[in-house]
C-alpha cells in the first residue's frame, strides 16, 4: 500500500497520549496540511487556535468536561458493550484535556462561508488533512466537537480563547503521541454502503 492509503487504513481516534510535547516543526506541518484542503470556491474559511499552555488547557477542560457530563452522562448510563466503553473512554479524555499535549480548535469564518447548511463542508476536509498528516508523523488525534455547539458552551470557549464574533468553533482536535498501539479501524463492510447506478 502507498503511504496515503496506509495512513487511511490505520488511523484511529486516539484518546490516550504520552506526555511528550509536539515538536514545533511537526505542529507546523500538521497545520499547513490543513490549509491544503478543499473548500467551496477556495474561500479557505479556516482559522486554527493552537492551545499548549497548561493554564489555558485547564480553563478549556473545566468547560468541556462540565458540558460533556451534563449532556451525556444519562445516555452513557443506559449504554452497553463496546459503545459504552468508547463513550467512557471519551469521558476520560475530556476529563483529562489539560494533560493532552496540544489542542487545536478549528474555526470557521462565517463571513467567508455564510451561515447556511453547507458551512461545515468547507472545514472538515481541512480537519481530516490535519489528522492524516499527524498520523503520518507518528502523532495521534481525536476529533471532537467539544465546545463547538451553542448549547455546549461555545460562547464560553470563544471568550476563553478570544475568538471574534462571526467566527464559529467547528472542531476541537486533541493531538499528541499515542500512549499505545491501536488495531486498524473496524468499519461496516463496503457492500452495505455502496449502491451502483441507483439506490
Ligand atoms: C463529529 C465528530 C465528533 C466526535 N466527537 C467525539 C468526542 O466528543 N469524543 C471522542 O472521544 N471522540 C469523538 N469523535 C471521534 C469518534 O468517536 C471516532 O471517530 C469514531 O469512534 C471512530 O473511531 P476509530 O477511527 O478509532 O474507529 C468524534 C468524531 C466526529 C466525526
Amino acid at each position: 500500500m502507498n503511504p496515503v492509503l496506509e495512513a487511511i487504513w490505520s488511523m484511529r481516534a486516539v484518546r490516550s497520549f504520552k506526555p511528550d510535547p509536539v515538536e514545533d516543526e511537526k505542529m507546523r506541518l500538521v497545520l499547513e496540511a490543513a490549509t491544503k484542503a478543499a473548500s467551496g470556491g477556495n474561500v479557505q474559511p479556516w482559522a486554527f487556535v493552537v492551545i499548549r499552555d497548561r493554564e489555558k488547557k485547564l480553563e478549556v477542560q473545566k468547560l468541556v468536561s462540565t458540558e460533556w457530563h451534563r449532556m451525556i452522562d444519562e445516555d452513557v448510563a443506559k449504554m452497553r458493550g463496546k459503545k459504552k466503553l468508547m463513550y467512557e473512554s471519551a469521558g476520560v479524555l475530556v476529563d483529562n484535556t489539560a494533560d493532552v499535549p496540544a489542542l487545536i480548535l478549528a474555526c470557521l469564518d462565517l463571513a467567508k462561508t455564510g451561515d447556511g447548511e453547507l458551512k461545515y463542508a468547507s472545514i472538515y476536509p481541512s480537519v481530516q488533512n490535519m489528522m492524516l498528516a499527524a498520523w503520518s508523523l507518528g502523532l495521534g488525534t481525536c476529533l471532537t466537537t467539544h465546545g463547538c455547539t451553542t448549547d455546549g458552551g461555545e460562547q464560553t470557549l470563544k471568550r476563553i480563547l478570544g475568538i471574534p464574533d462571526g467566527v464559529k468553533a467547528a472542531a476541537m482536535i486533541y493531538l499528541g503521541y499515542p500512549a499505545g498501539a491501536l488495531s486498524p479501524p473496524r468499519r461496516r463492510p463496503l457492500d452495505v454502503m455502496v449502491h451502483h447506478e441507483r439506490w
